[in-house]
């Protein structure tokens, strides 16, 4: 079957859209990708190295705050996914710029391409975090984020999507342009930037190095193998509805402290590799998904989730691909660990 739709993906070499690209080129012959990436430090080609030859995918270097050069690729798609941004929130924490550069005005820069696009609007898919609806507390398991809840943004980074999110929202009220938003949970696996909390206790496990465990280690998270966010993304993308928010979930939450211990077993290491080190300032207590409206309306569902399996063959995905995040993990990787870890005292 020849593609018949094509997508402007935005941010495809970093992780999540690198997994995007991949299953998208593997399981949908209808479509065609665009890739626009500015190839920031999370940004790497060597995630898409063995797709990036199909004739069905093409990759521009770019910025999507570049007016011209966005507009010109929006006018050549049938829809846009727009996943690129400034993703980390200790980042964040350090320096707020980059983000609300990336996150909003790069929102904007898009959303305005899409509105003054050569034939009209197309379908614009904003992916968004469920980090926006801020945190949820410890002693209230029934509580979850749901689609209706306000937007509560409690660091840099949620405060930069949350923008970007009623950014959309406003377009699409304002301009009638037809955007849908995802909230998703914390993604795992393959090719995920070592500063995230798996991939980064993994490679320092690999390295023997230990795992800097902020707090208590009582936050809690809700764990989403990332090509089930993806084929998430898909459904919306095919048949969400204009103007809708949904949230995707595992209904898989974890504290911070029985991830470690899971990721130290699966890699035969004990506990002694545990390094509590100083919270993360604002850090958000618990995220829980409450996922039933896109299960109810677009038929999805997680199917690549279940644990402890998923995140064991995460962890062997790492220990398999070590010349990958040697290298990422040099360069100017370590000096961000360094300033990092120079704010984070062991405790
Ligand atoms: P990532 O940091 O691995 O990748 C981000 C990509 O965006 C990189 O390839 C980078 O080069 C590109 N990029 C950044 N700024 C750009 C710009 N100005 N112009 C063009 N490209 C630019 O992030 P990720 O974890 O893959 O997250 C992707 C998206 O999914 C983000 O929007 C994030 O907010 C959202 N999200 C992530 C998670 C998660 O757990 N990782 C969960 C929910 C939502
Ligand atoms: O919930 C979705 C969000 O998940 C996405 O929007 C973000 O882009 C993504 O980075 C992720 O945010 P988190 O802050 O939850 O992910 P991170 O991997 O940074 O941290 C996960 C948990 O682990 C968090 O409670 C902080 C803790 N942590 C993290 C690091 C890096 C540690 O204890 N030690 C660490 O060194």
């Amino acid at each position: 079957m020849p593609p018949t739709k094509t997508i402007l993906l935005t941010g495809g070499a970093g992780f999540i859209g690198s997994n995007f690209v991949r299953l998208a080129l593997r399981t949908r012959p209808d479509l065609r990708l665009i890739n626009l990436d500015a190839l920031t430090y999370s940004g790497n080609l060597e995630n898409l190295a063995g797709v990036d030859t199909d004739a069905r995918y093409s990759f521009h270097h770019g910025d999507i705050n570049d007016a011209p050069l966005v507009q010109r690729l929006v006018n050549e798609a049938d829809a846009v996914v727009h996943m690129a941004a400034e993703s980390h929130v200790d980042r964040s924490i350090m320096d707020s710029r980059p983000f609300f550069q990336a996150n909003v005005m790069g929102t904007q820069c898009l959303l305005d391409a899409v509105r003054r696009r050569k034939g009209g609007p197309v379908r614009f898919v904003y992916v968004s975090t469920d980090e926006v609806y801020g945190s949820l507390p410890l002693n209230r398991p029934e509580l979850k984020f749901h689609e209706g809840l306000p937007l509560v943004a409690n660091s840099p980074y949620a405060a930069s999507k949350a923008a970007g999110d009623l950014l959309c929202r406003a377009y699409h009220e304002t301009f009638h342009m037809d955007i849908v938003t995802t909230r998703c949970s914390n993604n795992f696996g393959p090719f995920q930037f070592p500063e995230k909390v798996i991939p980064l206790f993994v490679t320092n496990l690999l390295e023997n190095k230990k795992v800097p465990l902020y707090g208590d280690g009582l936050n809690v998270r809700d764990w989403l193998h990332v090509e089930d966010h993806c084929e998430a993304v898909l459904a919306v993308l095919d048949r969400g509805r204009p103007g809708e928010v949904y949230n995707i979930g595992g209904d898989n939450e974890r504290s911070n402290l029985e991830l470690t211990r899971s990721i130290l077993s699966a890699m035969g290491k004990g506990e002694e590799m545990i390094q509590p080190v100083a919270d993360r300032p604002g850090h958000d207590r618990r995220y829980a998904i409450d996922a039933s409206k896109i299960a109810r309306e677009l038929g999805w569902k997680p199917t690549r989730s279940s644990w402890p399996a998923a995140l064991e063959s995460t962890v062997r995905w790492y220990v398999d691909n070590d010349s990958w995040w040697r290298r990422v993990k040099s360069g100017a990787y370590r000096e961000y660990y360094a300033r990092q870890y120079a704010s984070r005292a062991a405790v």
